[in-house]
């Protein structure tokens, strides 16, 4: 299967009760985990892009990469996806660069302003072919080069989709309700802490998604921020010479939940570089003479794998409907 827009994936998703990863590619190791892991499942996926990984790997590395795994993996629709794009210039640059769906954050900018910049970047990417995924609500946490300070990040308004989407064109649509970029979703004032003195964050304000499907009825919402930070992989960083004192993400059953409601993508990137940090920490503390790559990376790249047929199994719900 060539790659493919978002369109057929997520109304599939939206009718299925199911939702399709969108995993963060940075290199080989993070591709290859990630497609052979939907492959063998049967999947549809999401490999996403941003700024940073663009700036790190190149952007013909990163589609060479990707029109490598869509030949190893001919069974699977596979979407090619900009995170973040903040920037007409840089959407259209992927747009024009084999890019099959690209996000304009605007949600930093004045309602106005974020309108008029995302139906601009509709108005160019349709007439590509491409689809375009806005937001509406800014998270906390870095996007990016973005930094949201805690406290300053806001839900979506659902009172504004409507508008919002009729006038942008938008295909579907990133909204606040809670989740959080990074590894530290949370300061520990905001949580409660478990019996085993692991902290548990405040619930997702599925109020706000449900208004904002009633309004908004058969459209694709995504939610950005979604990884559950495991505690078996901070644990393992932390044995292992690292430290991450409370990182903390979105349990893993409230993201069930809203992949059976109308979300149709949930973005993970942070439980990838946690599963890939420790299991290197791991091998490098085993393996105090070992030098070749090869080695260490083998063990990060299963990790990868393991962790996304874990997402497409007890969170998304994808398995089988490639
Ligand atoms: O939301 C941002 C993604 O996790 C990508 O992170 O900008 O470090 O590539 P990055
Ligand atoms: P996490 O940091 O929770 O993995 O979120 C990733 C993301 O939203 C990428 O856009
Ligand atoms: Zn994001």
């Amino acid at each position: 299967m060539a790659l493919v827009t978002t369109t057929e994936m997520f109304k599939k998703a939206y009718n299925g009760g199911y939702a399709v990863g969108a995993f963060n590619v940075n290199n080989m190791e993070i591709v290859q985990g990630i497609t052979e892991a939907a492959g063998e499942l049967k999947s549809p996926v999401i490999l996403q892009v941003s700024k940073g990984a663009r700036a790190y790997a190149n952007h013909t590395y990163l589609v060479k990469l990707v029109e490598a795994a869509i030949i190893e993996n001919p069974e699977i629709p596979i979407a090619l996806h900009l995170d973040h794009g903040d920037t007409f210039e840089l959407c259209k640059n992927c747009i024009d660069g084999g890019f099959t769906s690209v996000m304009i954050d605007a949600s930093s900018k004045s309602f106005e302003d974020n309108i008029a910049l995302t139906r601009q970047v509709v108005e160019y990417a349709h007439t590509h072919g491409v689809v375009v995924e806005a937001e509406l609500g800014t998270l906390e946490g870095v996007e990016d080069e973005v930094v949201v300070e805690a406290g300053q990040a806001s839900y979506t308004r659902p009172e504004e989709v409507e508008e919002f989407v009729t006038r942008t064109g938008c295909d579907s649509l990133a909204i606040a309700i809670g989740t959080s970029h990074g590894a530290y979703k949370f300061r520990p004032e905001q949580c409660t802490r478990n019996e085993e003195g692991i902290l548990v964050p405040p619930p997702l304000r599925f109020d706000v998604l449900e208004e904002v499907s009633r309004r908004l009825p058969g459209f694709p919402i995504v939610l950005h921020g979604s990884s559950s930070v495991p505690q078996e992989f901070v644990k393992m960083v932390n044995t292992y010479g690292g430290n991450m004192p409370d990182a903390v993400g979105i349990p893993e059953s409230q993201l069930r939940h809203a992949a059976e409601l109308s979300v149709c993508k949930i973005n993970i990137d942070s439980d990838i570089r946690l599963a890939m940090t420790g299991n290197i920490r791991k091998y490098f503390a085993e393996h105090p003479d070992h030098f070749d790559p090869r080695q260490y990376l083998k063990p990060a790249r299963q990790a990868v794998k393991d962790m996304v047929a874990h997402k497409i199994l007890n969170v998304l719900g994808s398995a089988g409907k490639a």
